[in-house]
């Protein structure tokens, strides 16, 4: 990243990109977690080095580092350092299961889960925010490193490096939606998180809606001047840039495309190891198995299709993989379990000996399995009922270099802004969406083809390399500018 010109720069996230855990033979093995914000900032990562400090959450994490926390990767490549921060189990429980996936997560989604406050959660996130505060200002080699910190389990980090690090450029992605000032105003801390959040130097968030929103936001809870036709906030001593950056995918490489199984032989393996017909219609789904998703909204839609169109009934299956994701708390567990009942009422409503119309993956898929389905698939559904961006959507145009495959996307998605030629569905719509199957199911090649090319050339420009170059770029003008008013001065 030619922005950076040797400056530090260090991320903070909650999520690590490599877990180390013990293997089923006691063995250590490293994972990719399914999470967006992996996918997208760590190619980042692996271009312009620098340290990633991330909580170490495997089981087999402190096997592998050194003396001080930390460990080089990724694992034989050692691009860049990760650093680890170990939190007990009631700082994880508080702050993350808590606060952030609790609170902040239903706050921010809408997606109709109440949010829980709790006081003790919140002190907990208020106290981890700080530990990953104080880990980021003891990593600084200078005064004013890049600091990219990485979405709602980090509110409050920006005031807080801020106050030690006053030059520090720090650069916040929030990468979850932003609701409008009422629905944000119930949290009881919504002072707190907007001062915090305003220790940035820039904010960013997918789209220009969830911008608005924020400002608007700010403009209800704080007293700060608003410029909107620069789109700056300034709060006491800071003024940060509340800009769009929509998130996205490293292209994949000529080399990794040579890698690939063909397409043919994609659908052939997975329709073999699902013990599916050769020609049978073949819809996906890969999402972490979260309410937010829209995962029984498309199990509706499905159940729907056959319905509607008996021709389908033995000809046509959904296969859902959905990563375990936060299930230690009740909403995920009862979400899990509501997923798990309308997908037997399908399979036996309309499954047959040698067909099951719904398969549910509920495990973990490593990217390469990920990418098999991906190619195998004539459709790949996404029904997120509020989602920041939903990377599943550019990874799977990504995969489809034979330009055939229809992506149903729902409207809620940040992605459904960039990605016009999808089937666009609102997931609430059970007899829209079950429609939109069908027309996938029946679309002619030559229109996939149109439609694939375009939403290829879409990812291929505004991958993941853009979003971050434009928020370094905004950022390299903003330190430039802190120069020459520090030179006035
Ligand atoms: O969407 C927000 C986000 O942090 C994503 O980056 C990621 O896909 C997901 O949540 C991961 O959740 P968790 O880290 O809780 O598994």
């Amino acid at each position: 990243m030619t922005q950076l010109r040797g400056d530090q720069v260090i991320v903070v996230s909650n999520r690590e990109p490599y877990i180390h855990e013990h293997g089923k033979d006691g063995r250590i093995v490293v994972k990719r977690p399914a999470s967006g914000l992996v996918t997208a900032v760590e190619p980042v990562m692996r271009a312009c080095s620098g340290t990633w400090i991330a909580h170490g959450s495997g089981d087999a994490d402190r096997e592998v580092v050194d003396a001080n926390d930390r460990v080089a990767v990724p694992p034989g490549q050692d691009d860049y350092q990760l650093r680890r921060l170990w939190l007990t189990a009631e700082e994880e429980q508080g702050y993350y299961f808590g606060f952030a996936n609790e609170g902040l997560w239903p706050l921010c989604h809408v997606a109709h889960v109440r949010p829980v406050f709790r006081e003790s959660d919140w002190e907990a996130y208020k106290a981890v925010n700080q530990r990953f505060a104080d880990a980021v200002v003891a990593e600084a080699r200078s005064e004013d490193p890049i600091v990219l910190v990485q979405d709602y389990h980090f509110a409050l980090l920006p005031a807080m490096v801020r106050e030690k690090l006053p030059n520090a450029t720090i650069l916040t992605f929030w990468h979850i939606p932003w609701p409008n000032p009422e629905s944000f105003g119930i949290c009881p801390w919504r002072r707190e998180i907007l001062q915090g959040m305003l220790g940035s130097t820039i904010l960013g968030f997918h789209t220009r809606f969830h911008c608005k929103n924020f400002i608007e936001t700010v403009d209800r809870f704080l007293e700060a001047r608003i410029e909107h036709e620069h789109s700056t906030i300034s709060f006491r001593e800071d003024e940060t840039l509340v800009e769009a950056y929509p998130i996205s995918i490293e292209w994949p490489a000529d080399a990794t495309i040579a890698s690939w199984p063909s397409v043919p032989e994609a659908r052939r393996i997975v329709r073999e190891r699902l013990g599916l017909q050769p020609d049978t219609t073949l819809a996906v789904g890969i999402d972490r198995f979260d309410y937010t998703k829209g995962i029984l909204e498309r199990l509706n839609a499905v159940e729907r299709l056959l319905e509607k169109h008996a021709e389908w009934i033995g000809r046509f299956v959904f296969v859902q993989v959905a990563a375990p994701t936060r299930s230690s708390l009740e909403e995920y567990k009862n979400f899990q379990e509501r997923v798990e009942r309308l997908t037997l009422r399908i399979n036996e409503r309309f499954g047959r000996p040698g067909y099951q119309p719904v398969h549910l993956l509920a495990q973990h898929h490593d990217s390469h399995a990920v990418n098999e389905l991906l190619r195998a698939a004539d459709m790949c559904i996404v029904t997120s009922l509020h989602d920041g961006m939903n990377l599943v959507s550019k990874e799977f145009v990504a995969a489809r270099d034979d330009e055939q495959g229809v992506l149903i996307l729902s409207r809620f998605a940040g992605a459904a802004r960039e990605m016009t030629e999808a089937l666009i569905v609102n997931p609430y719509h059970v007899e829209e969406t079950a429609d939109a199957l069908h027309r996938a199911a029946t679309m002619p090649a030559a229109e996939q083809r149109a439609r694939m090319a375009s939403l290829r050339a879409t990812v291929r420009e505004f991958n993941v390399f853009r979003w971050a170059g434009r928020m370094l770029t905004d950022a390299g003008r903003w330190r430039l500018k802190a120069r020459v008013d520090a030179r006035v001065a």
